[in-house]
């Protein structure tokens, strides 16, 4: 029987309006994922290419304005579905003129109260994230343990600040923290950027979450404390088995800690699929922009063949300016003279090109 997926995203659109420009910057724009449970879906691109976008729109937490936001995010728990995104709908106007869209005016006040209350017990408890630079979502002023502890308090059933505080040590001790008994008791600012991402990590599980968003959790870690880290990933995944979504611009990190992958590319994903078929470069067909992607980085290819990696020629898309047909056609170098139009003109679907594996590019659909 197959394994129901935990969190269904269906189009999802999130667009911000720019007034500078007239225009809506789509930073995601119609993307669909399903993260089954125990599975990690990572999600990998290029800077700006809408990851945390859609991670943030998944949990409600698009601080500014956006003009659109639209779609469906199921997230089902023991038989029981929630709907996380209200239509956006009954608190948008817009201003038109000569037929093109002028002003986006947003009740973003009475949009923000109905998304709270539909997060409301699932946001922190059955959703937890962590994100890049951990100092700054800990609180420099309460000890880590009591941090821990109160996230428990919080998100889980016991009551008890005896027992809450036994729970927080015990997640210390399999986030690993060195001396856990010791750092119970330290404030952030006592700690290495390393330890705070432990200690982010401990309150992120200490709630026994149903799904945990992890974005860019090593970056802006050195690299060996990165290594340390994408480890404990590991090792967590193995004991905890949480099911997870891991976004991260490091493909290798996502090669190791995944079961499927998506690719996303100007707010879109280009491919989709099992980790070990969309990363590995042996593996055919590939979308040539996940190609140049992995040739863009180190690999043990490069080191057998004495080749040197290559950066992907040309600028990241600017949504605001997004082309009608293929969004990689300005910087792809696989278009053939039979495709050409099309690539230009028309956009591909994302289409199934084997079991559970999509692309969206002429070459490999019909
Ligand atoms: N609040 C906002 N207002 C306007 N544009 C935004 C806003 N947040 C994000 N964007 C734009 O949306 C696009 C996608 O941003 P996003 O942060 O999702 O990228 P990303 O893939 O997470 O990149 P990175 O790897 O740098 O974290 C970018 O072009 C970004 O400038
Ligand atoms: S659809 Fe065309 S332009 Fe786009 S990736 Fe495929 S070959 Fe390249
Ligand atoms: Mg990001």
């Amino acid at each position: 029987m197959a394994v129901e997926p935990v969190l269904t995203i269906e189009d999802l659109r999130t667009y911000f309006y720019s007034r500078s420009k007239r225009a809506f910057i789509r930073s995601v724009d119609g993307v669909g994922l399903q993260v089954r449970r125990g599975e990690t879906l990572g999600i990998v691109g290029e800077s700006g290419s809408g990851k945390s976008v859609t991670a943030l729109s998944v949990i409600g937490l698009i601080d500014a304005e956006p003009g659109v936001i639209t779609g469906r995010v199921g997230f089902r728990v023991n038989g029981t579905e929630w709907s996380l995104l209200p239509s956006i709908g009954d608190h948008v106007s817009l201003a038109e003129e000569d037929g093109r869209i002028v002003e986006v005016v947003k009740d973003n006040r009475g949009w923000r109260r109905k998304v709270d209350r539909l997060m409301h017990g699932v946001r922190g408890r059955e959703i937890s994230m962590i994100f890049q630079n951990p100092r700054v979502s800990l609180n420099p002023f309460v000890t880590i343990g009591s941090q821990v502890a109160e996230s428990v308090l919080l998100n889980t059933g016991i009551r008890n600040r005896r027992e809450a505080a036994e729970k927080a040590r015990y997640w210390l001790e399999q986030v690993r923290m060195d001396s856990p008994g010791l750092r119970f008791a330290q404030y952030p600012g006592d700690l290495s950027g390393g330890m705070c991402q432990r200690a982010m990590i401990a309150m992120a599980l200490s709630s026994e979450p149903s799904l945990l968003i992890a974005d860019e959790p090593t970056t802006g870690l050195d690299s060996t404390i990165q290594s340390k880290i994408v480890e404990l990933l590991d090792d967590l995944k193995k004991a905890v088995g949480v099911t997870t979504v891991l976004i991260s611009h490091d493909i290798n990190v996502v090669a190791r800690l995944s079961d499927s992958v998506a690719v996303m590319y100007g707010g879109t994903v280009l491919e989709y699929g099992p980790a070990d078929r969309v990363l590995s470069p042996d593996f055919l067909p590939k979308h040539p922009y996940v190609e140049a992607l992995l040739e863009s980085i180190p690999s043990e290819r490069h080191i057998k063949d004495g080749l040197l990696p290559r950066a992907i020629e040309g600028e990241v898309l600017d949504t605001v300016n997004a082309p009608r047909g293929c969004r990689f056609f300005d910087r792809c170098h696989r278009i053939t003279n039979g495709i050409e139009e099309k690539c230009r003109d028309l956009e591909p679907d994302l289409a199934e090109i084997s079991a559970g594996h999509q692309m969206r590019c002429w070459l490999h659909i019909g």
